[in-house]
């Protein structure tokens, strides 16, 4: 199993910001989304799609919640509206507290990619990059030099099994590579929040196996927040709640695990 050295590595920086530090900024049970009457409409044509109707939902640090439903429910919608990517029609979202559509939109990518890590249902790379640029990235967004951005998503790549495919071009690898460099990248930062969509797509049963044990290790032991959608249903109770959506709205929402 991958992630072996994690802890050794968790614990051996003393000088450096751990890659994976264990130790939550606030008590688990906080809050750390608070989704409000959240709704969102797109107007294709003379129609009216109502992606999500009217969505409530509370997420606490130690939650990790498996979002599923039909095609078109509103899962994507969800979870990028979450992250702010896009932009709700009413309703509100707080993030520790922060109402992330009162910030403009550089404040509010700013607040995204220092709190969370995305792992799309496709993959974008910048294409003219390598795969450890391409890790790299999201640190040297933020500011980080260069070299020490590499430094940190090579310590990554290696936890992930990795790092061999440093020099190769993202879109020149196998889906259960790309989806572990797309986790790679999603961890760079050392986020508190893990949003995941359909991470295992097109993967074969071993590859998404492997996949999924690490979201529940970053979960369990790292006591990262994950938000993922599977339409794969074997993985449904993976997590500590299921929530299943419909027509733009939560249907059911149980514990689990
Ligand atoms: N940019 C857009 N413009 C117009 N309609 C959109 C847009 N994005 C999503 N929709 C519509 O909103 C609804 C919800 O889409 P969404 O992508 O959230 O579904 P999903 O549950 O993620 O589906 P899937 O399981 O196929 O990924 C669908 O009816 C979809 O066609
Ligand atoms: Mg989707």
């Amino acid at each position: 199993m991958e992630f072996k050295n994690m802890k050794k590595i968790a614990n051996e920086q003393k000088t450096d910001k751990p890659i994976m530090s264990k130790d939550s900024p606030t008590n688990h049970h906080d809050v750390v989304i608070d989704v409000s009457d959240l709704k969102k409409n797109y107007k294709v044509g003379s129609n009216l799609i109502k992606a999500l109707q009217e969505i409530d939902l509370t997420i606490r640090a130690t939650d990790f919640c498996v979002i599923y439903g039909p095609s078109g429910c509103g899962k994507t919608t969800l979870i990028n509206t979450i992250a702010g990517i896009d932009t709700p029609s009413s309703g509100e979202i707080e993030i520790r507290d922060t109402d992330i559509f009162n910030l403009d939109d550089d404040q509010r990518g700013i607040f995204r990619s220092k709190k969370m890590g995305i792992i799309h249902q496709l993959s974008h790379w910048v294409k003219s990059l390598n795969v450890l640029e391409n890790v790299a990235l999201p640190l040297i967004i933020q500011g980080e030099k260069e070299k020490h951005s590499k430094i940190r998503a090579k310590r990554v790549m290696r936890e992930l099994g990795i790092l061999d495919l440093s020099r190769q071009i993202p879109t020149q690898l196998s889906g259960g590579e790309q989806q572990r460099v797309a986790l790679a990248r999603a961890l760079v930062t050392n986020p508190w929040i893990l949003l995941a969509d359909e991470p295992t797509g097109n993967l074969d049963t071993k590859t998404s196996d492997e996949i999924m044990a690490i979201f529940d290790m970053l979960n369990k032991e790292y006591k990262r927040t994950i938000i993922l959608v599977t339409h794969n249903q074997a993985y449904w109770t993976l997590g500590t709640r299921a929530i299943e959506m419909r027509d733009g709205l939560i249907v059911k929402d149980t514990k689990s695990g």
